[in-house]
């Protein structure tokens, strides 16, 4: 090899060795290889040399030039492996990632969509009310009379104003036959609201789902088989549901519905879900009265209404013994049902 370009390539590949940051390895690549580095001019002095020996020259040049060019992209990337390793001093990589937690819906929100899903797929479509009632849509549409305990001041928050939180969502019922016409079909989930004394059955700000079915020839086996119907799609067919005869003014002949609940260790107990009957004439022909149009005349329509408790529902379908677990908002209990 010619012997300046044989020191070239030694001092270079001493230079490379030496740079200590990417700032002084590029100084060095400038310094050999940029336009007025050294090997740059040596080989622009090749116009110089002897003909004969121009060949060798050449090759020369070029193993220098291969030799320098390796030599800097190895030392680059030893450079960065030492940069890396720099910026991660002090932190174990190998450690698990941070994980963030995702959000998931309310038992009471599953168990309300799940609840709306089935009964949509039998037709009811949904419908809604103001939480904040009246006593005429409440309770006298309703065949509930001023003396009815009900209405207790002790049992019912009112404004001053004479309007009511709403006891239950069947002031929905009221608000929908005063506009729709029959076949109606509608469920309406939401809150209600009792002066209750608060313990593991019982809220004071609570959740229902009211059902209506008013046709021409509604009947007792038709609510009966619609509600069995529900409650083996939302518990399976394995659950135990019984009708007991009750009373309720807006509907005649009436019944509480209880579902068993199986919590493990304990007996397993009834307890109430839901409310429901056929629709008591003189609320059709209280409606009726007040339309023109004589289409919920008492004589030729028959219905039945249903409210269902859906955090008692969630009671049943999770196995859990305390309703208050369901408004605590406490992430140990709530993330269970992610
Ligand atoms: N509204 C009743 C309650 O809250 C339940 C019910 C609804 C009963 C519809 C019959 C028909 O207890």
């Amino acid at each position: 090899m010619n012997e300046q370009i044989a020191t070239i390539q030694s001092q270079a590949l001493e230079l490379i060795a030496a740079a200590s940051d990417e700032r002084s390895l590029d100084d060095a690549r400038v310094s050999v290889l940029g336009k007025k580095g050294s090997l740059s001019l040596a080989g622009a002095a090749i116009k110089d040399v002897p003909k004969e020996e121009k060949a060798a020259f050449g090759q020369s040049l070029n193993a220098a030039r291969t030799a320098i060019t390796s030599a800097l992209e190895e030392k680059q990337i030893a450079l960065q492996e030492i940069a890396d390793r720099a910026a991660l001093a002090g932190i174990d990589p190998t450690l698990p990632g941070r994980s963030l937690p995702t959000g998931a819906l309310h038992p009471l929100t599953q168990i309300r969509d799940e609840a709306i899903q089935i009964l949509r797929r039998m037709g009811f479509a949904l419908a809604d009310g103001p939480e904040i009632e009246d006593e005429y849509h409440c309770f006298d549409a309703l065949n509930t009379p001023a003396d009815h305990p009900a209405r207790n001041e002790k049992d019912t928050f009112y404004f001053n104003s004479g309007k009511l939180l709403r006891t239950h969502t069947s002031s929905v019922q009221i608000r929908t036959m005063e506009t729709a016409a029959p076949p109606i079909r509608i469920i309406a989930p939401g809150s209600a609201y009792r002066r209750d004394e608060i313990d593991a059955t019982h809220l004071s700000v609570f959740n229902q789902l009211e059902g209506l079915y008013v046709d021409t020839d509604v009947t007792l086996p038709d609510l009966k088989g619609t509600l069995e119907y529900f409650f083996r799609e939302m518990f399976g067919t394995s659950t135990e549901v019984r009708f007991r005869p009750h009373f309720f003014p807006f509907t005649e002949p009436s019944f509480e519905i209880d579902v068993k609940l199986q919590i493990k260790g304990q007996a397993p107990r009834w307890i109430e879900v839901a409310g429901c009957g056929m629709v008591d004439p003189a609320v059709f022909e209280s409606i009726n009265a007040t339309r023109k149009d004589n289409a919920l005349c008492p004589e030729s329509v028959t219905g039945f209404a249903f409210g269902m408790g859906l955090d008692r529902l969630a009671m049943i379908r999770w196995a859990i013994k305390d309703i208050r677990l369901l408004i605590e908002n406490d992430t140990r209990f709530l993330s269970q049902f992610a």
